[in-house]
């Protein structure tokens, strides 16, 4: 497989950490520019850390991390710390990353990026509210002609809302971000919860994550413990749904998923249903197709490629 130049822009949250550590361990697939952070699950100054923490536990210190957007672009920020604990990574020990954060703010570091770059050269990552991209593309449009590819985790239809009856939580935290990111033009690869509902971190699944004898199986062991929690206890499923992870496991082995073409529109007005993802799954509009939706996964290979990848890392 060809090296992709990618751009993780992440808010973590446990699911979000542990995405970070699959992309890390593959640099012959994957070279990350740079991992920029938004507030999400918890505030910026949280995932900022957790994000410098998880190169630390990679070995990793030649990622570069950046801070981005500290509040939506127009509504006001909703965390989760329901879902994920109060540092956003509830599960391991917390400690401050020797990894030092760039000076620069994360949307000048992706409009930099972008501007610099060939056209349809960079895969944009996107796993947490779309304030950080929506926002570069506000500041200049003509970054995108070197984006090839939108991956992103957010949206449902079959599943329905996780944060609201209607919506996710990265749709309904930024959905007039998430618009811009829609209406861009380019292609989008979307990981709703239709999908990452079927990855689920079953208690043999963690099982084999707990016997991988380094710092990243062990964090993410760590992690899922915590994350299931609750997850098992709102779905009444076997294991929480490891949402994030499933955009770097595309990027890395697309033969795991299966999608349609699909107009998806987002929900920017309704207060009931804002940031609802209408995707036109039949064709029943004449709305062009702006998104790969994704709506199947082979839930064995993706936890079989995560194990494989996590156990790669030597730093024990
Ligand atoms: C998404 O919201 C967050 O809680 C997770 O990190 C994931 O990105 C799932 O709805
Ligand atoms: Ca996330």
């Amino acid at each position: 497989m060809q090296n992709r130049s990618i751009i993780i822009d992440c808010d973590p949250g446990q699911d979000d950490a542990i995405g970070l550590l699959l992309a890390m361990s593959s640099p012959d697939e994957l070279d990350i520019l740079g991992v920029t952070t938004v507030a999400g699950n918890v505030p910026l100054e949280l995932t900022e850390r957790n994000a410098r923490l998880m190169c630390d536990i990679a070995g990793r210190a030649d990622v570069p991390v950046y801070a981005g957007c500290a509040i939506p672009m127009q509504r006001d920020l909703l965390t989760a710390e329901n879902v994920h604990g109060k540092t956003g990574i509830d599960g391991i020990e917390i400690v401050e990353p020797e990894k030092q954060l760039e000076p620069k703010h994360a949307v000048d570091f992706i409009v930099d990026t972008l501007r610099s770059s060939e056209g349809n050269s960079v895969t944009l990552v996107p796993t947490g509210p779309l304030t950080n991209i929506g926002t570069a593309i506000q500041k200049d449009r003509s970054i995108l002609d070197a984006v090839d590819e939108i991956v992103l985790m957010g949206g449902a239809m079959r599943e329905g809302g996780n944060s609201s009856p209607s919506a996710e939580f990265n749709m309904l935290v930024d959905p007039h971000a998430a618009d811009i990111v829609f209406r861009c033009g380019r292609p989008i690869t979307v990981m709703s919860l239709d999908v990452t509902h079927q990855v689920l971190a079953t208690a043999e699944r963690r099982d084999r994550i707990r016997a991988i004898d380094n710092r990243a199986g062990q964090a993410t062991a760590g992690m899922l413990d915590f994350f299931n929690r609750h997850d098992t206890l709102k779905y009444s499923s076997l294991g929480a749904p490891l949402h994030d992870p499933c955009t770097i496991a595309y990027l890395l082995a697309p033969q795991l998923f299966e999608g349609k073409q699909c107009n998806l529109t987002v929900e920017t007005e309704s207060e009931l249903t804002m940031g609802h993802t209408a995707v036109d799954f039949w064709h029943v509009t004449d709305r062009p197709v702006n998104v790969q939706w994704m709506y199947e996964v082979d839930a064995d290979g993706f936890y079989a490629l995560l194990i494989d990848r996590l156990g790669r890392y030597r730093n024990g």
